[in-house]
């Protein structure tokens, strides 16, 4: 039995944010309903396409496991059939902008009235506030969260990052929240409404940010190494390129082949508690007993040097080599791993890390598994569903309606007839 077998989530989420929340749900077997506007759906299905007609991998990867009924909301008995499906689901889901449900006629007290143990469950853009009302996409709350003010290069422009911190991360935020939420209900009996912003979401993973802008206050930030290079802290906590982020200075350097490998880098990370190894494996013993490198103290404003000597050891190996060789020795080093080498590593194919698809108009596809394994509901990834596929479905078994009460729902335009139609 998978964890949230008989969990029945009325998903009105669209493009990524809300869709991650909900995929998960499905992920750990709940039942996810998929409401989309007939002829239209979620808009992600016709971006980024790569396959004419072919709903796009934007749209298939962040929709897996899930049903989706076409049904008009705004329309009288549409909006009927919604009430109906509110009735029938533990929880429901959206990411529309700010007010879009409460001008469908759908606010949280009307929601409330239809079905007092539903968890109705939002990602919006910013928490109540001067920019509650403003829609948001990925990089617009990378950039309110913290996220893009820190990234990059002291010299150089504020970036985001390609990891979905605001869309996806806050799309987990929001899944924890409505199991939180449903646990609670067993004991209180009642639903109650769960809210996270994409602000707020990134705000939370840049949490060692604000740390630094607080230390800032006692004096220069020692492991950044802007403090080695002489250059000033000012009032805001600074990019710190490739620096950790942690007590253990670390960096990216280049390995053998990066004149023409993009890729062709380690992160490789200092721990105090293996300095000696790291003295022995780049050729410098000498640093083990040296004053002005044998303490953490005494490497931070020399960590150019430090970095200099590891490089021109990592330059002489692969990134595989320096893993191989360092590994055994406890340092902790990473390789930059590309898309392309991730697709094809079988360790992550074996755990269900990264999937590979069938889709009936697409073929086949890989796409990111559940990266959270229950020991006992482990998560089976199935395809995502055609525009309104389950819509005949849904309103049966669902619902109970009539054959002849779909087909009128249908001649009215409430609901889609994409299911008939192919
Ligand atoms: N039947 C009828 N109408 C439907 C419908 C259905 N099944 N599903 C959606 N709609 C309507 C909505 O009611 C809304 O109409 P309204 O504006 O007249 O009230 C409209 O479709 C689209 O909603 P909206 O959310 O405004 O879409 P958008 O494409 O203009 O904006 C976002 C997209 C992402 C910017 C916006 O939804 C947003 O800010 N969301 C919150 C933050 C978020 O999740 N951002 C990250 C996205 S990855």
């Amino acid at each position: 039995m998978k964890a949230l077998e008989g969990v029945r989530v009325l998903d009105m989420t669209h493009v990524q944010s809300g869709p991650t929340c909900t995929q998960l749900l499905a992920w750990f077997g709940a039942d996810v309903i998929k409401v989309e506007r007939p002829g239209v759906g979620d808009a992600t299905r016709g971006q980024l396409r790569d396959i004419p007609d072919v709903d796009s991998l934007y749209f298939t990867m962040l929709n897996h496991n899930k049903r989706s009924i076409t049904l008009n909301t705004k329309d009288e008995k549409g909006k009927e059939i919604f009430t109906r499906l509110i009735e029938e689901c533990d929880v429901m889901v959206e990411n529309f902008a700010p007010g879009a449900l409460d001008r469908m006629g759908f606010s949280w007290e009307r929601i409330q009235e239809i079905n007092p143990r539903m968890i109705y469950a939002s990602v919006k853009g910013f928490g109540p506030g001067p920019y509650a009302q403003c829609k948001v996409y990925e990089n617009v709350a990378q950039c309110a969260g913290g996220a893009s003010s820190t990234t990059g290069f002291l010299d150089n422009l504020p970036l985001v990052t390609g990891a979905q911190i605001g869309d996806s991360g806050t799309g987990l935020n929001l899944a924890l929240g409505i199991v939180t939420a449903l646990y609670h209900r067993e004991k209180s009996g009642k639903g109650q409404r769960v809210h996270a912003a994409m602000q707020d979401g990134v705000l939370n993973l840049c949490r060692v940010k604000l740390r630094d802008q607080q230390r800032l206050q006692h004096g220069p930030l020692t492991e950044y190494s802007q403090f080695g290079e002489g250059i000033e802290f000012g009032d805001a906590t600074p990019r710190a390129g490739n620096d950790s982020g942690g007590g253990q200075p670390g960096r990216i350097l280049k390995c053998k082949g990066w004149q023409t490998d993009p890729n062709a880098y380690t992160y490789f990370i200092t721990q105090a508690a293996v300095w000696k190894n790291i003295c022995d494996v780049i050729g410098r013993p000498e640093w083990k007993e040296d004053p002005d490198f044998s303490t953490p103290p005494a490497r931070l404003p020399r960590l150019n040097e430090v970095f200099d000597a590891i490089e021109q050891w990592t330059m002489s190996k692969t990134k595989y080599e320096v893993m191989d060789i360092c590994n055994p020795l406890d340092i902790p080093v990473g390789p930059i791993l590309s898309m392309q080498e991730l697709s094809e590593e079988a360790s992550l194919r074996d755990t269900g890390t990264i999937v590979e698809v069938d889709h009936p108009t697409r073929g086949k596809y890989l796409t990111v598994g559940n990266p959270v394994k229950l020991s006992n509901s482990p998560s089976e990834v199935k395809r995502s569903p055609l525009l309104g596929e389950h819509t005949t479905e849904i309103l049966q078994q669902v619902l109970g309606y009539s054959t002849g009460e779909i087909s009128g729902l249908r001649e009215a335009g409430a609901v889609g007839s994409e299911d008939v139609n192919t």
